[in-house]
């Protein structure tokens, strides 16, 4: 069996199936580049998150709030509503999407950054959001919204501070600390000497303080697990300041982070133990929350989906081979051409396994050189016609897309 092999993929007569149907099969019917999604995987990777943060402690609720810009796609946001998750939001756009597929105000959270006050006018057109202030210099704009869309209830209101430790798979994706791993500033979070100032200065115009938020960044494996918890020790510190200060807060959200398997050698993070960490912690403090929050995105979407694409012919040069594919990575799977890091199995789904290995790079239809699905990966040699699959493409493919060079952004199909 292959690394990557499960309930939603699986191989059959050395051809990929997904969900049970044949991926050329897919690809013949609704044409490729094409993105397919299943429910299913959806509901098992949130069954494990689940699992991971129980038992739950009597009198507290454990909020999963997905991460929406990991993929807002109607199918999957209905679906994970089923599923009784709570929404993380960091657009007006995201929360009218969030609404519209009938997320309640009050499951929205919204964090936004580099924010004006329209931005927030919008948000308040829906008074049960919790709004998540990123900044001390924020609170001018929130309040001038406020004052503008005559809101008689009392805002919730919670702030994502910057524990100063923060952790991802590669440096634009670390969100906390005062700097990330290539030394460039972090935009996110109130500085710990602020917090508290924020929280009375809030306090002062009367919103309702709801909760403390920190996200340290995405993509962790095992290695980033002794600084995650460190930060978990930080959050749980800095309650205890507040609650001592006369903030007794409802929630504590920490935030998302966990990285799906990506690649067969990455050793993952340890989510049990995180989570038990956590409630731990948590329960010890006794600061009377309602709720822990956890803001995961690419731990529920990744791994459930994949890009169908068409190899059209293989070109040779100066020694190297390129199966050239009808996709753009900018268009459809653009982590790779972003990140350096980021890495995408490529299966071929018309011939799994079979024939002799070689070294192949699998080239999208881009002039920019960057636009490689996979570089140099030992695969058997696709013929012209095969259907390949790039997986984990179900967070941060599609919602990151563009219509570079004038290609279209594909079709997606939810199993
Ligand atoms: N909460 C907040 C406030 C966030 O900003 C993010 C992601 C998440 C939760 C979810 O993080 P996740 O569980 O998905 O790691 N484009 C990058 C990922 C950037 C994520 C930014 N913030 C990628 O393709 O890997």
């Amino acid at each position: 069996m292959n690394w990557w092999e499960g309930e939603f993929l699986r191989v059959r007569n050395n051809r990929l199936y997904l969900e049970g149907q044949p991926a050329e099969q897919l690809a013949e019917k609704y044409g490729t580049p094409l993105y397919v999604y299943s429910r299913k995987q959806l509901l098992r990777n949130l069954r494990s998150l689940r699992e991971a943060f129980s038992p739950v402690p009597a009198g507290l609720e454990v909020r999963v709030a997905y991460a929406m810009k990991a993929n807002p796609h109607r199918g999957i946001l209905k679906t994970l509503l089923k599923g009784g998750c709570w929404i993380d939001a960091v657009s007006p756009g995201e929360v009218q999407t969030a609404l519209k597929a009938g997320f309640s105000e009050e499951k929205i959270i919204f964090t936004g950054t580099s924010i004006c006050q329209k931005d927030f006018e919008q948000v308040l057109q829906h008074p049960g959001v919790t709004v998540n202030i990123d900044a001390y210099e924020q609170i001018d704009l929130l309040e001038a919204a406020r004052r503008r869309s005559r809101i008689r209830q009392p805002v919730r209101v919670s702030v994502r501070w910057n524990p100063g430790l923060g952790r991802g798979f590669c440096s634009q994706t670390v969100t906390a600390g005062d700097r990330s791993s290539d030394g460039s500033p972090i935009k996110f979070g109130v500085e710990d000497s602020r917090v508290l100032a924020t929280f009375r200065r809030l306090q002062s115009l009367g919103f309702k303080l709801v909760g403390l938020h920190q996200h340290l960044g995405s993509g962790w494996t095992e290695e980033d697990f002794p600084v995650t918890v460190k930060a978990v020790d930080r959050m749980i510190k800095k309650a205890g300041e507040l609650k001592k200060a006369g903030f007794e807060l409802e929630f504590l959200d920490f935030g998302g982070g966990f990285g799906p398997r990506y690649k067969e050698e990455q050793r993952l993070f340890p989510l049990p133990e995180y989570a038990a960490y956590i409630l731990d912690k948590v329960e010890r403090a006794k600061l009377g929350l309602k709720a822990i929050v956890i803001e995961p995105g690419k731990h529920l979407a990744a791994e459930a989906g994949v890009l169908l694409v068409r190899v059209e012919y293989i070109k040779k040069s100066y020694g190297n081979l390129f199966a050239c594919v009808n996709a753009g990575t900018f268009n459809t799977v653009p982590r790779p051409a972003i990140y350096e890091e980021a890495y995408h199995e490529i299966v071929n789904a018309s011939q799994v396994n079979g024939g002799k290995k070689q070294k192949v790079t699998v080239a999208g239809h881009l002039c920019e050189t960057g636009d490689v699905f996979g570089i140099e990966r030992i695969l058997p040699l696709p013929r012209c016609g095969h259907i390949l699959a790039i997986l984990m493409a179900g967070a941060y493919c599609h919602s990151m897309a563009s219509r570079f060079n004038l290609r279209e952004i594909p079709k997606e199909i939810v199993l």
